[in-house]
């Protein structure tokens, strides 16, 4: 979590460090800092808040630097205030640091430290590590970057660091492990971030630092890149893809409504060049590089968390009725810590929008260490997961910045679809008949998406209705049990009203005793084959009082006899089905958010990618 920023060239940097600091608070938005080198040193602003409160006590001659860093904080180590914010001084103020991640044994540094006279402002780990690379500065008189280097050896856990110094105004010193890096190269300046969204209309020429490696950023020497083992790498360069509209809210009030609208284009990008349907095929490269592998695995196993376990559990429907091939879905952060059994001949399927979910991370370290081919499903090109998996395949949603995933989920459901339905075909446990028709019908999913859309208002009155209730519950049965595990993790998440998801049918094993006049419940009874039995759950709840919101097909008579409110998606198959049920469910949950006057984007607590486990 956390996100950092740093700019080091003739513009004033506190400018774009603000842009950027405001482009990342999705990391995280508990307290935000700056760190300014001008003629008096190094000058250090923070504030606990969002990055407007800090904006608030920068004064106007401080912006003139042109070299600075950045930090918007999810609190790991210490509660959020202002003494516990990024930036953090060393003890004599030479040297600031900003941090992303953990430093796990900060606790027998601070000791050796604190003998050898330290004190600390901080309850941070991030403090310790900036004193650390003080003191060798101080004791082996070495450069700044071979101070940070030296430094890391002796620290265990994760980071992304910058490192300023005074005296020093042209470089930046950054190194990175377990948190994201990217390094933003300009004419005659450059810039650091914990993802490119802060640079991307200066320029589209980036380098992803790797793990362990230390750079100095030099105006005058320009990059210099060392493993923290002193092994010199040559700075690989790459041109971005990225555009400037797509990281702005282009007319919406939210990114997360942006993100909600974006889906008929997402799953259509995600389909792009993949589902071929003048040839009658799906072509997934990855899969067909590992062809081999997916034919005789011996089972899949997806790790994944929140939303993306969701897409997992959408998968393992999917997976087994159209390939056979056996299917477990973990939560990445239970599995590593397990013990489990893997083999050479297991496939573990990593699902991230951000690509740096520090639990899914570990988890695929572990399963590759052990022998099993890990195939990565993330959002964020060049992402940590991504770079780990041997092989993999990108949805294609765009950048996501509202906290609540949204078109991610539907974009990684895609790719499993795609997945599913390509291996059926090649192990023929799907006909090719089959086959034909459902792709078929996946070609008409973004334009059935663009209809599910117009469903806003109605959702909308919906939440009107149901935005002060305390609890919900959310009920699906077969593929439809993670969407309603989804719907109620998206409405928990942004309205911080309780919800839970369940399968319709285990409601009579104890949550039916919840149910009364006060109790609303959404459930996803679309036409499939457990839709007379989702009905007669209804009845259930009905029979005590219980609200009804169902979410139902076109033309649907049973239910929306019974039901307090419908919301009627179009028809599609069955196994298609979460692409369309999702978005009231994302809808409603997004609309009773706003209502309640809470932060959407920004939900409290929360942060986009969860770097720390
Ligand atoms: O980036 P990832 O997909 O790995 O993130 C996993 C979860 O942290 C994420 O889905 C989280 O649950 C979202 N807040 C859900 O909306």
């Amino acid at each position: 979590m956390c996100g950092i920023v740093g700019y080091l060239g003739s513009k004033k940097a506190y400018p774009i460090l603000v842009k950027g600091l405001k482009r990342l608070e999705y990391r995280g938005y508990d307290s935000a800092g700056v760190a300014l080198l001008n003629g008096n040193g190094i000058e250090i602003y923070k504030k606990e808040g969002k990055v407007v409160q800090m904006e608030s006590i920068v004064p106007a001659e401080d912006s003139l630097a042109t070299l600075g860093i950045g930090h918007t904080r999810w609190a790991t180590h210490g509660a959020p205030s202002d003494r516990n914010s990024h930036p953090h001084y060393s003890q004599s103020k030479r040297i600031a640091i900003i941090h992303n991640g953990i430093i796990e044994n900060y606790a027998s540094i601070k000791e050796g430290l604190s003998k050898r006279g330290y004190t600390f402002q901080s309850d941070t780990d991030t403090e310790v590590l900036v004193n650390l690379i003080e003191d060798i500065l101080i004791h082996a008189d070495v450069s700044l970057a071979e101070a940070v280097r030296v430094a890391l050896n002796q620290v265990v856990g994760a980071y992304a660091i910058a490192v300023i110094e005074e005296g020093n105004p042209d470089q930046i010193v950054v190194a990175k492990k377990g948190s994201p890096l990217v390094i933003g190269v300009g004419e005659g300046e450059y810039f650091i971030a914990s993802d490119a969204t802060p640079f991307i209309e200066y320029t589209k020429q980036a380098v992803y630092l790797n793990e362990e490696e230390v750079a100095l950023i030099s105006l005058e020497k320009g990059l210099e890149i060392r493993t923290i083992a002193n092994e010199l790498k040559r700075p690989y360069v790459q041109e971005l893809a990225i555009e400037i509209e797509s990281i702005e809210k282009g007319g919406y009030d939210h990114f997360m409504l942006k993100e909600i609208n974006e889906q008929p284009k997402s799953i259509f990008d995600t389909l792009r060049g993949r589902l071929l349907v003048n040839q009658g095929t799906i072509r997934l490269g990855s899969l067909d590089e590992y062809e081999q592998k997916f034919l005789t695995a011996d089972r899949i196993i997806i790790v994944a968390c929140g939303t993306s376990w969701h897409a997992g559990l959408v998968a393992e429907y999917l997976i087994e009725d159209l390939t056979r091939i056996p299917v477990e879905v973990e939560y990445a952060s239970e599995f590593r810590y397990r013990n489990p059994i893997i083999t050479e001949k297991d496939i573990v399927i990593a699902v991230s929008q951000s690509g740096e979910t520090a639990d899914t991370l570990s988890a695929i370290k572990l399963a590759k260490a052990k022998g099993a081919t890990i195939f990565g499903i993330c959002n964020v090109v060049g992402s940590s997961i991504a770079r780990e998996a041997h092989v993999g395949a990108y949805t294609h949603a765009g950048p996501e910045i509202g906290v609540a995933s949204t078109k991610a989920f539907t974009a990684q459901v895609t790719v499993f679809i795609t997945m599913a339905l390509s291996l059926g075909r090649k192990r023929g446990t799907i006909s090719e008949q089959e086959f034909r028709r459902l792709i078929l019908e996946l070609d008409t999913l973004p334009k059935k998406v663009e209809e599910t859309l117009k469903l806003d208002a109605q959702s909308k009155k919906i939440a009107a209705a149901y935005k002060d209730v305390p609890n919900c519950l959310f009920l699906g049965r077969g593929i439809n049990f993670p969407v309603a595990l989804e719907g109620a993790l998206k409405l928990k998440e942004i309205s911080y009203i309780h919800a839970e998801g369940y399968p319709a049918a285990e409601m009579k094993h104890g949550p039916i005793a919840l149910i009364d006049e006060d109790m609303p419940t959404v459930v996803i009874a679309t036409k499939t084959e457990h839709y007379e039995k989702v009905v007669s759950n209804i009845q259930e709840i009905k029979a005590r009082d219980g609200k009804i919101i169902a979410i139902v097909n076109e033309g649907d008579v049973d239910v929306t006899r019974i039901a307090d409110h419908v919301i009627e998606v179009p028809e599609v198959d069955e196994r298609l089905s979460p692409l369309l049920t999702t978005i009231p469910l994302q809808l409603i949950s997004y609309h009773i958010a706003v209502m309640r006057g809470c932060h959407v984007d920004q939900p409290r607590n929360l942060a986009k990618s969860v770097t720390v486990e």
